[in-house]
């Protein structure tokens, strides 16, 4: 996969891009990572690529016609999502990373100030991505939440094992509790059923703390999560036991 991002702030790229998955997933050839500095599309001296709002008010919008020409000069003839992170886009959620991690490019604008100017939204925008219900001064740190949400999800990238289809969320569950050695500390040991060698128990156990940790933490999730009827009878017995 290919990723571009247009930014102000470049520098905000390169320590998280350089370390852990994100940087094995380049060195194995899976991500193909740039980023491009808005202001090089300027047009003027000063570099200046903001502007006061008409009509008023405070703060500075991103003006149109640089941010449209960044993106230009980027984004090929073809159905590239060019990705505008704000708060006002739909929330990214594991299926939206599992979405758009099936595109072979993408291209992230992060906005900055008050805002970016509507006509660049019109005109250069396909899809605009929130991580969630605040705001934070740019979409910087929004755009390397995306990245890592999305690139840990292209296949190779966290080992042959894919260790991503158990993940929180993935199956619209919670994770229940793992554990590794030693097998007893500070007088909390390790459920017997996780060293009993029994794998259908051990499978059979996981399940139900997923189920156990999403009723007890997110139950909104168990309404649309895909549900066995086992599942069933397991949450229906923990609701009869908190109510006894
Ligand atoms: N930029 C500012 N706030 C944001 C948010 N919550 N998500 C994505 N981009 C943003």
């Amino acid at each position: 996969m290919k990723i571009e991002v247009l930014t102000l702030f470049p520098a905000m790229f390169s320590a998280v891009m350089s370390e852990s998955m994100m940087w094995k997933a380049r060195e194995h050839g899976l991500l193909d990572f740039h980023v491009h500095d808005i202001r090089d599309h300027a047009g003027n001296k000063q570099r200046k690529v903001d502007d006061s709002p008409y009509g008023g008010g405070g703060g500075m919008i991103l003006k149109a016609d640089v941010l449209t020409r960044a993106i230009e000069a980027v984004k090929p003839a073809d159905q590239t999502p060019v990705i505008l992170l704000s708060p006002q886009g739909r929330v990214l959620t594991h299926q939206v990373a599992a979405e758009l991690s099936r595109q072979p490019h993408l291209i992230l604008v992060c906005g900055h100030y008050e805002g970016v100017d509507e006509r660049a939204r019109e005109l250069a925008i396909s899809d605009e991505i929130s991580i969630g219900d605040y705001v934070l001064t740019g979409g910087e740190l929004a755009a390397l939440v995306f990245i890592d949400a999305v690139v840990r999800l292209i296949p190779g990238v966290l080992g042959a094992e894919g260790a991503q289809h158990r993940d929180s969320h993935a199956n619209s569950l919670l994770e229940g509790p793992h554990y590794t050695r030693p097998s007893a500390f500070r007088g909390l040991s390790v459920p017997d059923v996780l060293t009993s060698g029994h794998h259908a128990e051990v499978d059979r156990w996981r399940r139900r703390q997923a189920l156990k940790r999403t009723w007890e933490r997110r139950p909104d999730l168990l309404e649309t999560a895909p549900l066995s009827e086992q599942d069933r009878a397991y949450l229906a017995q923990l609701q009869a036991e908190a109510q006894d």
